[in-house]
């Protein structure tokens, strides 16, 4: 028979277990595969590929942050608005595309830091800047995530992977133009009041 345990032995197993460490159970880079009927090579292409415009879509995302809170002028209370949904909607794509990448059995670039060295959009002033100069840095942002995604889409169904090009193409390229296009026409030169 065994021996009944003692109360102090009992408070041990409630006790939380911290400061574990161990060995990663997957490096970055390396692929787990997949049951999903897709080839190695279109799987570690796709995977590559979604980290760079994870890592671009992340940065375009924090820009946005930067803006919103930064933003100055007449047009504040709309831009504060309008900086804030865009930076709402860059979050939901941004987990749309790092779930793809684990579902593809890769690994998705998570931490501020691995995506600073990651993102071809260049890095801005910590300082605060005009409206134009906010939307001229945006707007060049979403372009280099467009032309990236669209040659991706292409080489994703190229490649038999018609689910990142469907991805690229319904959800980043679709939501990039339009954001785009809000954005846009508040750099278009039209009289306020009087028209000329
Ligand atoms: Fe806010």
């Amino acid at each position: 028979m065994s021996k009944p345990r003692s109360a102090g032995t009992r408070a041990e197993r409630a006790r939380p277990i911290d400061h574990q460490a161990a060995h990663e159970i997957q490096a970055f880079g390396h692929l787990a595969r997949l049951p999903i009927a897709l080839g190695e090579n279109a799987a570690r292409l796709s995977v590559a590929n979604l980290n760079q415009v994870l890592a671009d879509t992340i940065t375009l995302r924090d820009l946005y942050k930067k803006h919103h809170w930064q933003v100055a002028g007449p047009t504040f209370y709309q831009l504060h608005l309008l900086f804030d949904k865009h930076y709402e909607e860059l979050s939901e794509l941004v987990d749309t595309i790092a779930e793809r990448i684990q579902s593809l059995g890769g690994i998705s670039l998570a931490m501020a830091a691995d995506v600073a060295e990651t993102t071809i959009v260049p890095r801005p002033p910590k300082g605060r800047e005009e409206v134009p100069v906010q939307i001229s840095r945006l707007l060049h942002a979403h372009e280099i995530v467009l032309e990236e995604a669209r040659t991706m889409a292409r080489q994703a169904a190229e490649a038999g992977d018609d689910g990142t090009s469907d991805l690229l193409v319904s959800d980043v390229i679709r939501t990039n133009e339009k954001q785009v296009w809000f954005v846009s026409e508040h750099v278009v030169d039209v009289p306020l009041v009087k028209a000329r």
